[in-house]
């Protein structure tokens, strides 16, 4: 059984996805949730799934000591970045090397680092008058949104394509794909 973390500090909607998608798999279970904002969706989100939720604050982020300690009692394997807007600390990725996975609404390298993610990429995109955009699955890395690109799946922008439209394009990629991406790369490591 393979055990994953999922790390989010918005509305959660990949990480209810991800959960309920391998509710009934006797392969990988989602054990714990971890969250930077008490008061985001995600925190409602784990108490009706039931899944245990741990809050953690940038510093302590950074010292990686208690939160390490919380994973390992929680025999974590996998970490799943689903909207999770703190930076990962070099310690915290030299414990779990490619163990730790990120989706990001754009075709990365475009719209990737530090203050990009969510609205931010899709406005971005828009006005640069890009002519496609989709989601990035990557490995995470020191740098933000550089690690080694897992999957990514395109789609073209209508000429009339807006921020409500595009939302709407990466959520429905984001909540078919993500979990199956999981799947396979968990079982091809
Ligand atoms: C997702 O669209 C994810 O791709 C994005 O945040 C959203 C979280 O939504 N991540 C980033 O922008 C990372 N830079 P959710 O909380 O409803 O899953």
């Amino acid at each position: 059984m393979k055990r994953l973390a999922i790390f989010g500090s918005g509305a959660g909607s990949n990480a209810e996805n991800i959960c309920v998608y391998f509710n009934n798999s006797s392969d990988i279970k989602v054990v714990i949730m971890c969250t930077n904002r008490k008061d985001a969706l995600i925190v409602e989100r784990a108490k009706k799934l039931k899944v245990p939720m741990v809050f953690t604050s940038n510093s302590d982020l950074k010292k990686f000591d208690d939160l390490e300690k919380i994973l390992v009692k929680h025999k974590v394997d996998y970490i799943i970045l689903a909207g999770f807007l703190l930076k990962i600390p070099s310690k915290m990725i030299n414990q779990y090397p490619n163990k730790i996975i990120n989706i990001h609404p754009s075709l990365l390298p475009k719209y990737g680092g530090k203050g990009m993610y969510g609205e931010n990429v899709y406005r971005a995109v828009l006005e640069n008058k890009e002519t496609e955009s989709g989601i990035s699955v990557h490995f995470v890395n020191q740098n933000y949104d550089e690690g080694k690109i897992i999957f990514q799946e395109s789609f073209s922008l209508s000429p009339d394509e807006n921020l409500e439209s595009l939302t709407a394009k990466i959520h429905e990629l984001e909540q078919s794909l993500f979990p199956k991406i999981i799947e396979k790369t968990l079982f091809s490591l």
